[in-house]
């Protein structure tokens, strides 16, 4: 399956299941004080989690521009140097607003994983919260029984706060997390060290690929947590790497998503890429990286600046100069001939790169 044919799959699963497909929300964030950037597809529904406005839909889906640089989410010394940490990622999620709740998330994501997208279910962990006991949060039982009746118990595993109760930011929307992780090592890895063991070790083929979280709290500014009227299910799956468990790649950076920045950078640089740890192979992953956040934050209407978001974007874009001034020998600006490729590559869901081309160049 192609990213595209992937992406679809997600959407009409859950347009099956009774969810309204709506658009990504600007990866831009103007109107939310908490955030500089959209960090996960819940963030344009907060105020339907919250009460503070009633949901059009109770169910909706979507694919939604994130990006992960600043604040609580940070991941920017990370991108490039391993396989599978993005800036700007795509998060495909489904959402319920007071409407389903554990059972249905997770069994649909069951569903999905192992009958649609044919998810070999021995691959599969799934993590619980432990509960906590200084916030007074218990475990989750609930998730627990309901992942037992999907799989054997060494392949669920128990997690702490710190993986497993999911916060927008310093406040918000929180509650606690069930994760899903695949394990992509050879059978003979598996044979010799079980995926439990390596569930949320920064392995680098065993890796999460979605998380269901379920809202029930709101954390407010004096650090306390207030139990939200109803309760609401939000999950993200990162489109990268599922499009890499599910095209048999070993790095996010060898599926169809990155693949035609590569090629281009090899044609502008001279270079081969290599797949491997050197810097000139670190920096065609930089590069095959940065240009998606660079291009996506400008067309949504973020300036590379010098303060605050502005600045974001211009240290993302620095650090991309750097890497192809240094690493692959290129003394002359490039980063604008990597636009017109990602542009024909997203024309379909996000046009707006299309459609203001010579702006972002
Ligand atoms: N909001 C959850 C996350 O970003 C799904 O992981």
């Amino acid at each position: 399956m192609t990213s595209a044919e992937i992406r679809n799959k997600f959407l009409t699963f859950f347009e099956g299941k009774g969810h309204h497909i709506v658009p990504s929300s600007p990866i831009v964030l103007k109107d939310d004080p908490t955030l500089l950037f959209t960090n996960a597809g819940m963030n344009q529904f907060k105020d339907y989690f919250l009460g503070n406005k009633p949901a059009p839909y109770k169910r909706v889906v979507d694919t939604q521009k994130c990006l992960r640089v600043s604040g609580k989410h940070n991941d920017l010394e990370e991108v490039g140097v391993d396989t599978y940490h993005h800036t700007m990622f795509e998060m495909l999620g489904n959402w319920s607003f007071g409407d389903y709740f554990k059972k249905e998330a997770i069994s649909w994501s069951w569903e999905l994983l192992t009958e649609e997208y044919g998810i070999d279910k021995d691959r599969l962990y799934a993590t619980v919260f432990e509960g906590d006991a200084k916030e007074n949060i218990p475990a989750s039982t609930i998730a627990l029984g309901i992942w037992k009746e999907l799989l054997p118990a060494d392949h669920i595993v128990f997690g702490n706060k710190k993986d497993n109760f999911w916060e927008m930011g310093d406040t918000g929307p929180c509650g606690p997390c069930s994760e899903i992780h695949v394990d992509c090592r050879s059978d003979e890895e598996r044979a010799a060290v079980p995926g439990q063991l390596l569930v949320n070790k920064d392995h680098p083929q065993v890796i999460e690929i979605w998380n269901n979280v379920f809202i029930q709290y709101n954390r407010l500014k004096d650090g306390t947590l207030q139990p939200l009227a109803a309760t609401h299910v939000d999950t993200g799956m990162g489109l990268e790497r599922l499009v890499r468990v599910l095209q048999g790649k070993s790095s996010n950076y060898d599926t169809d998503i990155f693949s035609g920045s590569i090629q281009t950078t090899e044609l502008i640089s001279g270079k081969k890429y290599t797949a491997g740890d050197s810097k000139p192979d670190v920096a065609f992953r930089v590069l095959a990286d940065h240009i998606r956040a660079i291009a996506f934050t400008i067309a949504d209407g973020q300036l590379p600046s010098n303060t605050g978001a502005g600045y974001v974007i211009r240290r993302i874009l620095r650090r991309a100069v750097r890497y192809y001034y240094t690493y692959l020998d290129v003394k002359e600006p490039m980063l604008h001939q990597l636009l017109p490729g990602l542009a024909e590559q997203f024309k379909e869901v996000f046009p707006e790169l299309q459609a203001q081309l010579g702006f972002i160049a």
